[in-house]
């Protein structure tokens, strides 16, 4: 029995080895955390337990038979996180690059399978120089597996992705069907075809950062959305996000330990300047109502006309959806339409509700909008929040211009609570651009049509660039001062809690994509 167990010791030894001690040195050379290292600064210390570390892979070209490393380039298992059951996979760079094999792909469908009956989220670190280039369409069909088993989970159980190398080709798309993809600042990267390619193909001269770096993918193309500045960082952020987060769809985020008291906050009322024009931070607003320094915002450097982001709410996880006054007045554009649109989808498939902070002039108006489909992107709002039955709460902090008052939340497509504030403009359009409309002939046949245009201006104004219209009809629920506004929104939600809607039965609905 002894010579027994120290053969597995010496094989499990070998496991936690992965590629050996000069491709480790390697790896952090380049200031990367080696996947065992990773899995087990994510998890709580002494609770992974790993399944499949002694996997090999079965491929027998190219001398790959001669080339067996346990564990086959991926760590896979679970443990906890908070206490919480976690599911976990991250590939090892330093066996095959952390290429994926068949028995790699086998590997991380195992636990995705697992995540999936048992109900708990699943992480996957990605670390990888694409498929097993010895294996051809085996490791396609591993890729092919996972992508799979992402989309029938997906709404079912928390995918997060973090991106801590490469990642590149046909890898890119489990990712991209996960909910949440991170990246390591200069030392990831994702895309399709790399450089290379793009250089034979259209001539473009750009490197992998460029192209697909963490910078690229926060700022310009979404596609990641956190940005963290090394693997550390990174790992806090994946648990700070799951903290927000329930197990699956059919529970709730924990609550944390909260008691009502006054909750007045005195420093709501400072924030609307007085002219409307003027631009103010809406990230002031959501600090001044959500519990302390509990603000976990998504998509920060991307479509910053739009704030989305997790936080709490007298302890309980809450999502926002805020327009930022401070990036193009806070339009609505393609891009911000998207990101917020995904966002409340993925909120009100877990059980996670939304409030909104409104303040939009409207959408952006111009050819390059048109011609990048404004009208479908805008709907993919406009219909995200239409189907979400999770409670729903809205404050107009200030504009809620025309068909961008419908699509925010509106009373009208379903919010449960709609709250304005005393500076709410609740309209079709500004005084000045209505004004301009409807008395043209007034003002144009005007001696000083200058002072005839200010003072129809002032006319609409007064009719509408208030909440009071709206109020009257019902569309607004209260107008309220902005320091009750936290407590208003604590006790809304604490209403709302047992929120249920039936919605007729379907295969599922067709969002505009
Ligand atoms: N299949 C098999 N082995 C791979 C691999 C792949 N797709 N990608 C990398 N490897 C191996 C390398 O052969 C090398 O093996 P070694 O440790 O025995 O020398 C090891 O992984 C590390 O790769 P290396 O190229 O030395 O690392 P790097 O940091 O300089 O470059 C990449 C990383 C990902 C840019 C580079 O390896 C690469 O271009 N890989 C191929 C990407 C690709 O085209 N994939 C297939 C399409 S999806």
């Amino acid at each position: 029995m002894e010579s027994k167990i120290e053969d597995l010791n010496k094989k499990l030894a070998l496991a936690y080895l992965g590629g050996g001690e000069k491709r480790i040195e390697k790896q952090h050379a380049n200031k990367k955390l080696t996947a065992r290292e990773r899995v087990l600064y994510l998890l709580d210390e002494g609770s992974f337990e790993e399944i499949g570390a002694l996997v090999t892979h079965r491929t027998k070209d190219f001398g790959m038979d001669k080339q067996q490393f346990y564990g086959d380039g991926v760590v896979t298992g679970y443990g906890t996180i908070s206490g919480r059951l976690i599911y976990v996979f991250a590939q090892d760079f330093t066996v095959f690059g952390g290429s994926l094999s068949e028995t790699h792909a086998e590997k991380i469908c195992k636990v995705m399978d697992l995540a999936v009956k048992v109900g708990a989220p699943i992480i996957g670190l990605n670390d990888s120089g694409g498929a097993r280039i010895q294996e051809g369409v085996r490791s396609l069909g591993g890729y092919a597996d996972i992508f799979y088993r992402n989309v029938q989970a997906s709404g079912v159980i928390p995918q997060l992705s973090a991106i801590m190398g490469p990642c590149a080709g046909g890898a890119v798309y489990s990712p991209a069907m996960t909910d949440f993809t991170l990246m390591v600042q200069d030392t990831s990267y994702m895309f399709v075809t790399g450089p290379n390619v793009v250089k034979t193909v259209t001539n473009e001269n750009v490197t992998s950062e460029e192209l697909g770096g963490a910078s690229a993918h926060s700022t310009k193309s979404g596609v990641a959305h956190i940005t963290s500045t090394n693997d550390v960082e990174c790992l806090e952020d994946i648990k700070k996000l799951l903290s927000y987060l329930p197990q699956n769809n059919t529970e709730k985020a924990k609550d944390f330990p909260f008691e009502l008291a006054d909750e007045v906050r005195e420093e709501l009322t400072k924030i609307i300047p007085d002219n409307a024009n003027k631009p103010y931070d809406m990230h002031a607003v959501i600090s001044g109502i959500i519990d302390a320094d509990s603000f976990f915002e998504i998509h920060k450097d991307h479509a910053e006309n739009i704030i989305v982001g997790f936080a709490r709410l007298g302890g309980k996880s809450i999502g926002i959806v805020a327009n930022q006054p401070m990036f193009l007045a806070g339009v609505l554009d393609v891009n911000s339409a998207k990101k917020a649109a995904r966002f409340v989808r993925f909120c009100d498939a877990f059980n996670i509700p939304l409030l909104v902070l409104e303040d939009v002039p409207g959408f952006l108006p111009g050819t390059d909008q048109e011609w990048n489909g404004i009208i479908v992107h805008g709907a993919k709002l406009l219909y995200a929040f239409s189907e979400a039955t999770v409670p729903r709460v809205t404050v107009i902090t200030r504009k809620a211009y025309g068909g961008a008052y419908d699509v925010m939340n509106s009373k009208h497509i379903g919010a449960d609570m709609n709250y304005a504030w005393p500076s709410a403009e609740i309209a079709v359009m500004g005084a000045k651009g209505a004004a301009e409309i409807i008395f043209k002939k007034e003002i144009n046949a005007a001696a000083d049509s200058e002072a005839k245009w200010k003072e129809k201006e002032a006319e609409y104004a007064e009719l509408f660039a208030n909440p009071y219209s709206a109020a009257e009809r019902g569309f607004i629920d209260e107008v309220i001062l902005p320091e009750t506004t936290r407590r208003k929104l604590i006790k809304a939600f604490a209403m709302l809690e047992d929120k249920q809607v039936e919605r007729p039965k379907r295969k599922h609905g067709n969002i505009p994509l």
